[in-house]
């Protein structure tokens, strides 16, 4: 890809349950953080590109593409991207495509969702929109349904255990006490995870991502520079439905991704020291710890076990991740991106990683960051 991408500037709203602001509320928050970080006049943006999964269902507004760029003094043209819950990373993938093809040099990228305006069964039917409506929903699954069969199953095959996994939220729980923005910020046990009320067995709430209103924002420029350059933009698919799959308790949207983003920049796995991943249920950070390639399959746990216990230098979803930092969506592979520029230049590492899914990983985005200072 073209080497010279950078994250010139970044801007979040705290994730949570923001009754008093609208959608576009957060829209205005997240761009003017982000603007205000980059040190740039509005007017330096040349394109938008939003990332929003719902907001037809939760908030009766279509056109986000317009609505940003209205937010902006010289409206800029604008376009909105949608691939579930990894739309953000869909709309950095095409902000990357929008600079190499030189048709922008300064992208706005904006991911926002504001959920708790719905009901949850209304926003739990929304985001089964997300799987097959064919294939999955009929049977009445919802998706803490889809990562229940998931969790299940792996406990079959790899002898998981239940008080194993809880170490898994205790982990993205300890991490969001320190993180201004997240949505949850109380530091649980292993043993509470595991005593908090069933959602779909065996996930408890304390497994799953919650309900969030929140907006991520960052600049790429080709022509404005920072420490922080985009080494690899990678997008992939997989079908839409699980039952179509030879195994649901491996990723290969996020194997495949993997492969071609650490080959797009060049490194090792090995070189990757800071990382967020996406896990939207606590099963599916397992998951990614092995389809990404830091364990072997059916060993995804041990990462968790040694961060808890504080033998390993990986910085793993530092933000919180998305059970206790949020998860608004179509925002979250936007604020993955930053978090990993945060703690590159926080910790002086060189290399990083945000990995983003939409649905149970029907498509997946893996973007690699390089602290060029480090
Ligand atoms: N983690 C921690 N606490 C949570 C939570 C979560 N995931 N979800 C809700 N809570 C808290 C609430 O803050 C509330 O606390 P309070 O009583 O002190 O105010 C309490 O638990 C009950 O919240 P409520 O909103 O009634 O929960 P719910 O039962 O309606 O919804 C889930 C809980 C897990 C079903 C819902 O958050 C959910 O569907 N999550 C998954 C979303 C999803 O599928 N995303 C896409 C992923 S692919």
């Amino acid at each position: 890809m073209e080497k010279n991408i950078y994250l010139v500037g970044s801007g979040l709203t705290p994730f949570g349950e923001w009754w008093g602001e609208s959608l576009r509320d957060l829209m205005e928050e997240a761009i003017a953080a982000a603007l205000k970080s980059s040190h740039l006049n509005a007017t330096e943006i040349d394109m938008v590109i939003v990332a929003n999964m719902l907001a037809e269902v939760t908030n009766n507004q279509s056109g986000l593409g317009a609505l940003a760029s209205s937010l902006l003094p010289h409206h800029p043209p604008a376009l909105r991207v949608e691939s579930a819950c990894g739309s953000g990373a869909l709309a950095l993938h095409t902000a990357c495509a929008f600079l190499e093809s030189k048709r922008a040099k300064t992208v706005l990228v904006l991911g926002v969702e504001k959920m708790t305006d719905a009901s949850v069964d209304a926003v739990s039917q929304a985001l089964m929109g997300a799987a097959d409506s064919e294939l999955d929903a009929p049977s009445g699954l919802t998706f803490p349904g889809i990562f229940g069969l998931i969790t299940r199953r792996y406990m079959h095959e790899f002898g998981l255990t239940r008080e194993q996994l809880s170490v898994v939220s205790a982990v993205h729980h300890r991490n969001a006490h320190e993180n201004p923005f997240a949505q949850f910020r109380q530091k649980l046990t292993p043993e509470d995870v595991t005593a908090s009320p069933l959602v779909s067995d065996p996930l408890r709430l304390f497994d799953c991502s919650p309900i969030s209103d929140g907006a991520a924002a960052c600049i790429l420029s080709t022509i404005h520079k920072s420490p922080l350059r985009i080494a690899a933009s990678q997008m992939t698919s997989d079908t839409l439905s699980i039952t179509e799959r030879p195994t649901i308790v491996s990723f290969k949207a996020t194997r495949e991704a993997m492969s071609r983003a650490l080959k797009e920049s060049d490194i090792d796995r090995s070189d990757i020291k800071v990382v967020e991943t996406h896990d939207c249920f606590s099963i599916a950070s397992v998951i990614n710890m092995e389809d990404l390639g830091f364990a072997k399959q059916g060993e995804g746990i041990r990462i968790y076990e040694d961060i808890y216990a504080g033998r390993t230098p990986l910085f793993l979803n530092n933000s919180g991740g998305l059970k206790a930092c949020g998860h608004p969506v179509a925002a979250t592979g936007i604020k993955q991106l930053i978090e990993v520029g945060k703690y590159l230049k926080d910790t002086s590492t060189q290399w990083g990683l945000a990995h983003n899914f939409g649905g149970a990983a029907a498509s997946c985005g893996i973007h690699i960051m390089e602290n060029t200072n480090a």
